[in-house]
C-alpha cells in the first residue's frame, strides 16, 4: 500500500490526513516538517504503549524530540476531569510552551483526553492524533470534537479543536482484539449507508475479508470513510445541521449505552443496534423501501448484533429515550435512511413504533 493523503479543510486551517503502513515509524519525521520545537508530551493508554510506544519514542527521538509520556488506563473511565488534570501536570513538568505538540497515541479515548488537553493548555497547543482503533482512524481522530466525561454525562465537557495532522499506520489494526474491529466496522458501514452509495457497493462485496482483518481492504475501508467524514465536517464543522447525520444510529445506541451504564456494549456495538432499529422505523414510516432496508440489514447482520443483557428490555431503553438529549417537544430526533447513500433527520412521535423497533432487536439473533 503507497502513501495516501486526505485533506480537511477546517475553520482555523486545513490539515492532512496521512494514511500509509509505517506512519508510526515515521511519526518523528512527520513531526519534525510540521513544528520548528523541541518539546511535546505522547499520550497514550497502558496498552497501546506497550505495543507500540517503543517505536513512538524512537521514531521521535531519531528526529530529536525531548519527549515527555503521559500514560492513562485503558477505557472510558480514565477519560476525567481528574486525568486531564495530571495530564496538564505531565505538560508542566515536560516543559511545553504554546507551540509544543501534544499526541494522542491510541482509540478514542486517549484521541478525546489529550485533544481537550491540547485545545486549552496554554489556550492551545497544536494536537497531533495517532489513532491506532478502527474507530480512531475511521470517526474521532478527524473533525475535531474532544472531550472528557462528567460523572452526570458522557462528554460533556468538550471543544471542537482540529488536529495539525493525522498520522494513521493500518498494520496497528493487526493487533485489535476482533471484538473492537467489528466494533469500528460499526461506523464504516454507516458512511455507506448515510453517505456514498458506491463504498456501500464494495462493502457489500468486501465485509467478509474486512470482519477477518484484511489489511488491504482494511486501509481501502479507512480512506473511504475518512474521505465520507471530511465531507461531512468540511460542510458543517460546528454541527449546526448537516453533521448530525453522523448520528445514524446513535439515538436508540445512545440509550442502550446509558440503560446499561456504559458497561456491556461498546460504541459500535450500541450504534449498530440503533442502525438496525433506525432502519425499521424508516421502513415503517416509508422513507426507505424494503429492498434497501435488507441490504442494509444484511450488512448489519454480518458485522452481528450484540445480544442484549439480561435485565433489559425495550421499555428501558424506551425510558431512556425519552430523556435524551435528541428530543425536542414530543418529538424524538432520528438520523433514517431513505435511500442507500441518503439520510435525513426526522422527528419523531410515535413511542409504539420506536418500541416495536427495539423489539424486533431483542426478537432478533444475535452474537
Ligand atoms: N471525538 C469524536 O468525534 C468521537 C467519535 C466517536 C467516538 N469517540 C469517543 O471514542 C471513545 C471510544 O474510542 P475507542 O473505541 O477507540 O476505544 P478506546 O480508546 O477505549 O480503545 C479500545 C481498547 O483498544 C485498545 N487498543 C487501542 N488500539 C489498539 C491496538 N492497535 N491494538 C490493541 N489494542 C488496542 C485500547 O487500549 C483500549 O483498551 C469514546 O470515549 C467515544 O466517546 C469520539
Amino acid at each position: 500500500m503507497g502513501r495516501r493523503k486526505i485533506a480537511v479543510r477546517a475553520t482555523a486551517f486545513t490539515y492532512r490526513v496521512l494514511l500509509e503502513e509505517g506512519a508510526l515509524a515515521d511519526l518523528g519525521k512527520s513531526m519534525r516538517l510540521l513544528f520548528p520545537t523541541t518539546k511535546t508530551l505522547l499520550v497514550s493508554d497502558s496498552r497501546v504503549f506497550s505495543l507500540y510506544g517503543d517505536q513512538a519514542l524512537k521514531s521521535l527521538k531519531k528526529e530529536m524530540w525531548q519527549v515527555g509520556t503521559f500514560l492513562i488506563r485503558p477505557g472510558e473511565r480514565s477519560k476525567t476531569l481528574h486525568t486531564l488534570s495530571r495530564l496538564f501536570d505531565a505538560a508542566v513538568e515536560t516543559g511545553l510552551d504554546r507551540n509544543s505538540p501534544i499526541i494522542a497515541l491510541g482509540g478514542g479515548v486517549v484521541g478525546d483526553l489529550a485533544g481537550f488537553a491540547a485545545s486549552t493548555y496554554m489556550r492551545g497547543v497544536p494536537l497531533v492524533m495517532v489513532p491506532t482503533t478502527l474507530l480512531a482512524q475511521v470517526d474521532s481522530s478527524i473533525g475535531g470534537k474532544v472531550a472528557v466525561n462528567h460523572p452526570r454525562g458522557k462528554n460533556i465537557i468538550g471543544n471542537i479543536y482540529p488536529p495539525r495532522i493525522v498520522l494513521i499506520d493500518p498494520s496497528v489494526l493487526n493487533t485489535l482484539p476482533k471484538r473492537q474491529l467489528r466494533a469500528g466496522l460499526a461506523e464504516v458501514i454507516k458512511y455507506g449507508i448515510i453517505e456514498n452509495s458506491s463504498f456501500f457497493r464494495l462493502l457489500e462485496e468486501n465485509l467478509d475479508q474486512l470482519i477477518a482483518g484484511d489489511s488491504l481492504f482494511l486501509a481501502e475501508a479507512v480512506e473511504r470513510s475518512l474521505q465520507s467524514k471530511a465531507r461531512v465536517v468540511e460542510e458543517d464543522e460546528y454541527e449546526k445541521d448537516y453533521r448530525r447525520i453522523l448520528n445514524f444510529g446513535h439515538t436508540i445506541g445512545h440509550a442502550l449505552e446509558t440503560a446499561t451504564a456504559y458497561r456491556y456494549y461498546l460504541h459500535g456495538e450500541a450504534v449498530l443496534v440503533g442502525m438496525y432499529a433506525a432502519v425499521k422505523i424508516a421502513v415503517q414510516l416509508n422513507l426507505l423501501e424494503r429492498a434497501s432496508a435488507g441490504r442494509i440489514i444484511s450488512l448489519i447482520e454480518k458485522i452481528g448484533l450484540k445480544k442484549p443483557p439480561a435485565g433489559l428490555t425495550a421499555e428501558k431503553v424506551i425510558d431512556k429515550l425519552r430523556q435524551d438529549k435528541k428530543r425536542r417537544d414530543n418529538n424524538i430526533i432520528f438520523v433514517l435512511p431513505t435511500a442507500i447513500g441518503s439520510a435525513i433527520m426526522v422527528p419523531v412521535s410515535d413511542l409504539q413504533l420506536i418500541r416495536e423497533a427495539v423489539e424486533l432487536y431483542f426478537k432478533h439473533k444475535t452474537i
